[in-house]
């Protein structure tokens, strides 16, 4: 199982392999398969059909890595914070010790470039290992009017590196990048020495994570162009379920393998 400095150590080798779980099933499917799981705020969409991630609580949050936890007794596991728990430091120290406390994850993931430093400090300073996040940022959705590619331009490349070194300086172990054009990626992750897990963002980063739900063809609302499909699962659940009625309905099931008799 990879821990903080195996992790670490992982900067330009081989890369990072990383899904979202939400259940005790599903991580147990992943579990040493990946190197990390996320329980990413991502479920609010995914499992709670929320049109953003902004509604998704501590209490939400903590339930579901508790999950994931027993599912998955051997894979480094990262609980992602919700928005609003973090908005200062006090809160960000109370509610990230919570995850510590009240579930079995390793570490938690805090949205935010430069201006999110300061609570990333707070916490490693306080034991508690972050995994930061920027680039496209879900939880910014409502102010910044949508979801949009980032490092388009130089000056926003330039912004991105210096939210980068901010985390890597404030303890942070590695740093998602999302929604990020791929040359842009590249820069930002050579620009630090903690490795970089993108989505969306090329394959010049130190690791990849997917949503499982996208990757497994679950969530059929939408498929972002980074997604690939690796299952189309949705269509062989709603497949056996159909088979699953019809059996009923014709009486064809439970026959007499599925029945106890004397
Ligand atoms: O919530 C999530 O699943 C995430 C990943 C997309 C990185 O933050």
């Amino acid at each position: 199982m990879k821990t903080i400095t195996s992790i670490k150590n992982s900067k330009g080798q081989i890369p990072l392999t990383v899904i979202t779980a939400y259940d005790a099933l599903f991580a147990s499917l992943f579990d040493s398969k990946v190197d990390i799981i996320l329980v990413g705020d991502s479920l609010n969409m995914s499992f709670n059909a929320k049109p953003d991630t902004l509604s998704a609580t501590m209490e939400i949050m903590l339930y579901h890595t508790r999950a994931v936890c027993s599912g998955a007794k051997d894979t480094f596991i990262v609980c992602d914070m919700p928005f609003g728990t973090y908005t200062d430091e006090k809160m960000a120290l109370h509610n990230a010790s919570r995850v510590y406390t009240e579930t079995g994850a390793h570490a938690v993931k805090i949205e935010g470039g430069q201006s999110r430093a300061h609570i990333i400090q707070t916490l490693t300073q306080n034991s508690i290992a972050v995994m930061g996040h920027i680039g496209l940022m879900p939880q910014y959705v409502r102010c910044e009017g949508g979801y949009k590619v980032r490092g388009k331009n130089e000056a926003d490349i330039l912004a991105l590196i210096e939210d980068a070194k901010a985390i890597e300086k404030a303890g942070a172990f590695s740093l998602v990048i999302e929604g990020v054009v791929a040359s842009a990626a590249k820069r930002i992750s050579e620009s630090i020495s903690i490795p970089t897990i993108g989505i969306g963002a090329g394959k010049d980063t130190d690791g990849q994570v997917l949503v499982w739900s996208d990757m497994l063809g679950f969530f059929k609302a939408f498929t972002p162009k980074f997604v690939k499909k690796y299952l189309d699962g949705a269509e062989l659940i709603e497949h056996a379920v159909d088979n699953y009625v019809k059996d009923v309905q014709n009486r064809a099931f439970p026959c007499d393998e599925h029945t106890y008799i004397k």
